[in-house]
């Protein structure tokens, strides 16, 4: 049976390849694939398909994407059995992680295409994505900043949206960097003199200006670090008054890199509110077919994503 069995939805060709590899792999995805593709719009699976086809035009075919992908299922899963018996996230510090994911091309190269791939096909993730399309000011210039950009794809996505000037993002791994460099000169090749990527970590951008940035946009990365609030605090710092801040992390949601664990929305939302920050709307995500508190009882994954202002 193909992927095009799974849904009443009409699959482009290179989505149709996607699935078909990855079930043809994993077997026991194909109830969550159903699921998914009922979640995502036939538009949304065009813009995968355009994702794919640049992947493509790098040399990567459906194949890599496909394993790229499994990549992180199966790292999900080996770190949910840990999670499960432990109570822990099984690395606490970025030493841990570091070397074995940031800084090892292969793997963060197929990392960082896999969690691309999560942004339509995992529910909670495509929601957190089009939370950030809804809300992301459409008339808004100045300067805008992406900590930890990854893939790249929201960051080119705010090139699409948004009016913003010039653009900074800053990642501590070389592969994000290029992977990053390399999704916007392909999609926005017009914005290749006002964009500017720095390969350092966060904490370190010491010569960024307070008050200077009027979007700052943080997807996935609190989680990964050892001091969460620091990097709030500096978010606030460098916000302009009315800036748009845009933030995503999740609970009780182990993997390979996480190395924060909040175990409810309250302690996370508490840790953000002694920041400098104000929760403007929330998005938070329970575990699929759970209420948040059950989620939270039960120790299951939570996905959160805020628009936050200066307090
Ligand atoms: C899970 S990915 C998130 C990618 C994307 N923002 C998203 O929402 O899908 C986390 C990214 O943050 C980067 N990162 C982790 N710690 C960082 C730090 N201290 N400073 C800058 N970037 C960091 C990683 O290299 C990686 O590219």
């Amino acid at each position: 049976m193909t992927s095009s069995a799974l849904t009443a939805k009409t699959l482009t060709p290179n989505v149709e390849g996607l699935i078909d590899i990855i079930l043809e792999e994993n077997p026991m995805h194909k109830s969550f694939m159903v699921g998914a593709l009922e979640h995502v719009t036939i538009e949304e699976l065009q813009t995968l398909d355009k994702y794919l086809d640049f992947c493509g035009s790098k040399g990567l075919d459906l194949a890599y994407m496909a394993d790229s992908y499994l990549t992180i299922v199966g790292d999900t899963f080996r770190e949910q059995l840990y999670f499960m018996k432990h109570k822990e996230y099984r690395y606490k510090s970025y030493e841990e992680v570091g070397g074995h994911v940031y800084h090892n091309e292969d793997y963060m190269n197929q990392y960082m295409y896999g969690l691309a791939i999560t942004s339509f096909l995992w529910p909670n993730h495509l929601d957190m994505g089009r939370f950030f399309v809804e809300t992301m000011p459409r008339d808004v210039g100045g300067k805008y900043l992406d900590i930890g950009p990854g893939h790249g794809y929201y960051l080119m996505k705010a090139m699409e949206l948004g009016k913003f000037d010039e653009f900074l993002g800053i990642d501590i791994s070389e592969s994000s960097i290029k992977q990053t460099d390399a999704i916007l000169k392909h999609f926005k090749p017009d914005f290749a003199d006002r964009f500017e990527l720095r390969l350092m970590d966060f904490l370190d951008a010491k010569e960024l200006e307070a008050g200077s940035f009027n979007a700052i946009v943080m997807g996935e990365v609190l989680e990964h670090v050892e001091q969460p609030d620091v990097f709030l605090k500096r978010i606030a710092e460098l916000a302009a008054d009315d800036a748009y801040i845009y933030v995503t992390t999740c609970i009780n949601a182990p993997a390979i890199d996480h190395i924060f664990l909040w175990r409810s929305t309250d302690a996370l939302e508490k840790m953000i509110e002694g920041t400098g920050l104000k929760i403007k709307a929330p998005l938070r995500l329970p575990y699929e077919g759970k209420t948040l508190e059950e989620s939270e009882a039960q120790e299951l994954s939570i996905n959160v994503a805020y628009v936050l202002e200066k307090a």
